[in-house]
């Protein structure tokens, strides 16, 4: 199935040359990383890990029903799928809370982080529960589906507009750079940072599709300066009403120091994998914007 979806991938995927490794494993680490490539005609930049899943996201099947968030990383990804989840369940805060947020919405290109090479680091457990948490896009089983992807849409199926409800959320890049370092600071099996780039472009391909009716394309910043505001353009988007008292709930569910505190969607599921590092920034870090002397959008 695999090699089938290789052929069917219309995109170049360039193995960085030896040059090119080198000067790139100054900064990453060589005995976690199998090696990088560039996808496409912007070059976006990945781990070899993306070789596999990236032709398999593209030719996957699309539900109409299928909700998706997408971003740059570091851009409150997090924070947008818990408020379109609650939302989009009707305000089910038992499952919220029951069921990590990892496990109920998938993050379609997850696998690529398993590199060959940090595999052997781990325990035949966290092997295991890695793989249940990250399934390849044709084995999410649980209808409807909720997807997380840091892909630009060029990277993900070409009809997805046209058949997805899909929530771009986008920050300022001097936080996301920040916050960036602390993340990759704190996952131990990382040894590399800024995959994923180059941000503009990801955030340019939403931002060209802001006014399609399948496309809700959202600032991190708009949301910290007034979240109602926020939850009722998502909601209109999905389609929901919310009472004042829903909406008090979600806004306070949702606020940052009750976030921080949530386990079902505070990361603290990699320390219980031991793949995050002790005594470092949690993943729910500031919640601040830092960049406030012009605003570049
Ligand atoms: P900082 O590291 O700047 O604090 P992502 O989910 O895309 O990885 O984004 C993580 C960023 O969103 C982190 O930024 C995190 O603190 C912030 N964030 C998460 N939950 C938040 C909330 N409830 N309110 C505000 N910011 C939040």
């Amino acid at each position: 199935e695999t090699n089938e979806n290789i052929h069917q991938y219309p995109l170049d995927i360039k193995v960085l040359n030896p040059d090119e490794t080198a000067e790139v494993f100054k900064y990453f680490s060589e005995s976690l990383q199998d090696g990088f490539v560039r996808i496409g005609p912007k070059g976006y930049f990945f781990t070899t890990g993306i070789n596999e899943v990236a032709p398999s996201i593209y030719n996957m099947e699309l539900k109409p029903d299928d909700t998706w968030v997408i971003s740059f990383p570091k851009s409150g990804t997090t924070w947008m799928q818990e408020l379109v989840w609650l939302v989009a369940n009707d305000f089910d805060y038992a499952t919220a809370e029951a069921v990590p947020l990892v496990a109920r919405f998938n993050f379609i290109e997850g696998s690529m982080f398993s590199s060959k090479k940090s595999l052997r680091y781990y325990s035949d457990e966290t092997r295991e529960q890695l793989a249940a948490l990250f399934k390849p896009p044709d084995h999410i089983a649980k209808l409807p589906r909720f997807i997380k992807s840091h892909l630009p849409l060029s990277l993900l199926p070409p009809t997805l507009l046209d058949t997805c409800k899909v929530v771009h959320i986008a920050r300022d890049p001097r936080d996301i750079a920040v916050s960036y370092y602390h993340h990759d600071k704190r996952l131990k099996l990382m040894g590399y940072t800024v995959l994923f780039s180059p941000l503009f472009d990801n955030v340019k391909e939403s931002w060209e599709k802001r006014n399609h009716p399948n496309m809700l394309f959202l600032f991190y910043e708009d949301a910290l300066k007034d979240l109602p505001s926020t939850v009722k353009r998502v909601a209109k988007f999905l389609g929901k009403t919310v009472t004042e008292e829903q909406m008090s709930r979600l806004c306070d569910h949702l606020a940052f120091d009750n976030f921080k505190k949530n386990k079902s969607v505070n990361m603290e599921i990699f320390k219980k994998l031991n793949l995050s590092c002790k005594d470092v920034s949690p993943f729910i870090r500031k919640g601040e914007i830092k960049s406030l002397i012009f605003n570049i959008f």
